[in-house]
This record gives C-alpha cells, structure tokens and sequence, in this order.
C-alpha cells in the first residue's frame, strides 16, 4: 500500500466523542490537579482493562499504586531525574509489571488446558518471553481503560528495572515494565503536555501480502 485510505468511508461504532477522548484527543499529561484519584477509580479501569486478549488468557499484569512524597521518592531513586518533577506532580503512580508467576492462576485462566501451569512453571525462559509481551499488552489496555474511566495519564520509564524490582517486589516474581502517572489533567497549564506529534498513516506501517 502506497496511498492514503479513505477510513472516512468506514462508520466507526463508537462515537466521535468516545474515539476523540480514548484515541485522537487522549494526550500524555505531565502537569495534574491535587483531585484525589481512589483505589476504586483504578479498580474501574482494571474491571475494563482485564477482558484485553492475552496469550493462553496468562493475564500477567500486576500493579502498584505509588501514592504520597514518601512513597514517590522511593520510587524516583529508579528513574531519571527529569521525570521526577512529573512524578509527584500527580495524585497517584502506578508500577506496571509482569508477573512471571502467572503460571499459579492457570487452573482458573485456562480450564481448557489443564496442565498449561506446569508448563510454563517448568519453562522459565517461556514464561519470561510470554509473560513480559502480554503484560505490556495489558499494559496498553490499561491506558487506554483509565482513559474511559475519566482519567488521564502520563506514562514513563524505570531507569533502573532490577534496582525496583529489589526493592518495591522483592519475594515476588513481578518484573516492572513503565510506570504510570495518574490524575486529572490541568486545563492550559504551560508544560502540561508536549506539542502534538505526528503519528506515521496507515499506508507508511502497513503491507498486505
Ligand atoms: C512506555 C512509555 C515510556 C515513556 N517514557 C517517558 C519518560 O521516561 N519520560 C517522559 O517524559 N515521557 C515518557 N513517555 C511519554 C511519551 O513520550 C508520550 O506518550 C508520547 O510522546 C506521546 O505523547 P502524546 O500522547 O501527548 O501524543 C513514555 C511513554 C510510554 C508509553
């Protein structure tokens, strides 16, 4: 494919103002109000995030909730300095993380496949490719569900993976991915978002075979 489609002649089944708040309007938001957001409000999103397709039904996401001054400097000894202003200007951080221990809740995720935990348990290097890919893949679920759940988020990057995972997940198998800020945008704030970048069309990621 080498033109630009015509996607106007596809009726999206969501509204333009659904597709404008989860997709065309959704911005990476770096600046938030002091409104508190709860453990319920996440709960929400995690009730629409869970039902994302993963491999097997695995559902290896796991998630920590990084709340106070206390708490965030913990954990900004695991990211870079230019993002800890960004940190703890929201009301809330989540931790993203695979849990390669997925291999526990199989019985329940896959009763199809009975058995499918001890595979994995017996093939760490699997359950680390498996579980890492599909927890990123919640992981984009995720955003896209704290969005619909009224939210805005900035995600950003752990500088120091194995540091945290000492630390914040130490007696655990969770493996941190990106971590999330999470809260209610400030309206026209310089700062509280970049410029709009361009995203690559249709025809310039696409080939048809
Ligand atoms: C996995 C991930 C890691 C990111 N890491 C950082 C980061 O470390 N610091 C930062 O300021 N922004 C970070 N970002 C934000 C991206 O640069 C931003 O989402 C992207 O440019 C799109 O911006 P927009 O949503 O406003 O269009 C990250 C985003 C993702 C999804």
């Amino acid at each position: 494919m080498t033109t630009t489609l015509d996607t106007a002649a596809v009726p999206l089944t969501i509204d333009d103002a659904t597709a404008d708040l989860l997709f065309r309007e959704a911005r990476t938001v770096k600046r938030f109000t002091d409104e508190e957001v709860t453990d319920e409000h996440i709960a929400a999103a995690y009730d629409l995030m869970r039902w994302g397709p993963t491999s097997m039904n695995i559902s290896p996401l796991r998630y920590l909730v990084v709340r106070g001054t206390e708490a965030k400097d913990r954990l900004c000894a695991y990211t870079m300095e230019g993002n800890h202003a960004g940190i703890h200007a929201a009301p809330l951080t989540l931790v993203l993380a695979a849990d390669l221990d997925f291999h526990v809740h199989m019985d329940r995720l896959a009763p199809h496949a009975p058995g499918i935990g001890d595979h994995f348990a017996s093939q760490p290097a699997l359950a680390d490719s498996m579980g890492r890919m599909n927890a990123t893949l919640q992981a984009g679920y995720f955003i896209t569900a704290l969005r619909a759940a009224g939210l805005q988020v900035g995600p950003m990057g752990i500088s120091d993976a194995e540091g945290l995972d000492a630390d914040l997940f130490a007696g655990t198998a969770w493996k941190s991915l990106f971590i999330v800020n999470v809260g209610h945008a400030v309206a026209d704030v310089e700062g509280a978002t970049h410029p709009r970048a361009a995203r690559l069309e249709s025809h310039e990621v696409s080939r048809v075979l």
